[in-house]
């Protein structure tokens, strides 16, 4: 497995992200057993960078990493989030990055991931209610006492990220980046490049759309997240799976699957990008790290940038109104 820099941070060229591991994707039997193989088996796999947050389970799923993680914790990368949990009462779901609150959800952190420290510390969504230079601020103080190494943003709009900057070095943004969901490419990466900060895309398969496996609605449970995502919906639906066909083609000529296709394609858009696919099965986590061995043609990468786009927005009303832009 590679490695590269993420604004001063060593990770493996490709990650994992732990969230489907606590529900949220619910197509097929998971277990905590399987969950935790699975990360036994990244981290064999020489995957370094696992990501978690306080919100997923709510925090179900920083005690199953801490629990999986537990003896290895230097061969990992532990990312984790915060401020979708309001401490001061209001409870998960609550967006709240008050320097009084960040305090609180880092030791609750680090306590179920059993660990003394955080590698990467990400505010989870952007804060309206308090200034981005109050919630850095408490991050500065916490990476002088130890207690995490490096800060990111998750969904931050260019001019939060350089707010934030300019308080403390900013590591990572983390935000959704795909084949199907380009936006960043507008004014994102070249802001992060320019202030040398790292980019880890998330939902980086799409929410599992772009492997080809999800082929009608009906395979999603009630209970399943994809449900209230309009790209998952009615006839964007069947207008997307369309581009499943297109990757599906691309996969075919380089003897690979649209997974490793989706995750190479995102590894061609630079070596400061470290995607996180998600996954709770040893077969799936060993299929997307191989993506570190593929490499597409400039004739493919040209022809998946030209993919037809996505029908739907990226997330339901709700979910994009807490979007900073
Ligand atoms: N910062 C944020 O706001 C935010 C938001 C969303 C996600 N994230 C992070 O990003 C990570 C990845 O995103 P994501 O989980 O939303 O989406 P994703 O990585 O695009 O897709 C995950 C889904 O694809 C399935 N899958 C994975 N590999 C597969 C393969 N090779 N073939 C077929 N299906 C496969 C998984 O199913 P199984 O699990 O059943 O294998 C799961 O349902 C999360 O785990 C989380 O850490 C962050």
């Amino acid at each position: 497995m590679k490695h590269i820099s993420i604004g001063g941070l060593d990770v493996s060229r490709i990650g994992l992200g732990a969230m489907s591991m606590s529900g949220y994707y619910n197509i097929g039997a998971g277990s905590d057993a399987e969950s935790i193989r699975t990360i036994h088996r990244a981290l064999e796999l020489g995957v370094t960078h696992i990501d978690t947050a306080e919100i997923y389970g709510p925090f179900g799923n920083e005690e199953l990493v801490g629990r999986a993680i537990k003896g290895r914790r230097d061969q990992v990368v532990l990312a984790t989030k915060f401020g979708l949990v309001s401490h001061a009462g209001a409870g998960p779901g609550v967006i709240d990055s008050s320097p009084a609150n960040v305090r609180v959800a880092v030791e609750g952190s680090l306590k179920r991931l059993g660990t003394e420290y955080i590698d990467l510390f990400y505010q989870h969504r952007v804060d309206p209610k308090t200034p981005i230079e109050d919630t850095v601020g408490a991050l500065a103080e916490l990476v002088a006492e130890g207690k995490i190494r490096y800060i990111g943003l998750s969904e931050a709009g260019p001019d939060t990220i350089r707010r934030a900057h300019a308080i403390h070095p900013v590591t990572a943004l983390q935000t959704e980046y795909s084949l199907w969901s380009r936006d960043p490419e507008v004014k994102l990466l070249p802001l992060l490049r320019e202030l040398g900060i790292g980019f880890v895309p998330y939902s980086p398969l799409g929410h599992g759309f772009l492997t080809g496996e999800i082929k009608s609605p009906e395979q999603l449970s009630d209970d399943d997240w994809r449900k209230t995502n309009p790209r998952f919906s009615g006839e964007n639906f069947l207008r997307n799976l369309r581009i499943v066909d297109e990757v599906k083609a691309v996969a075919a000529e380089v003897n690979a699957t649209p997974a490793q296709v989706a995750l190479a394609w995102l590894l061609a858009q630079g070596d400061d990008i470290a995607p996180i696919p998600g996954t709770k099965r040893v077969a799936r986590v060993e299929e997307n790290s191989a993506a570190d061995q593929l490499e597409l043609s400039v004739k493919q990468i040209e022809r998946l940038n030209n993919l037809t786009p996505a029908a739907g927005e990226r997330h339901d009303e709700g979910n994009m109104s807490v979007i900073d832009r």
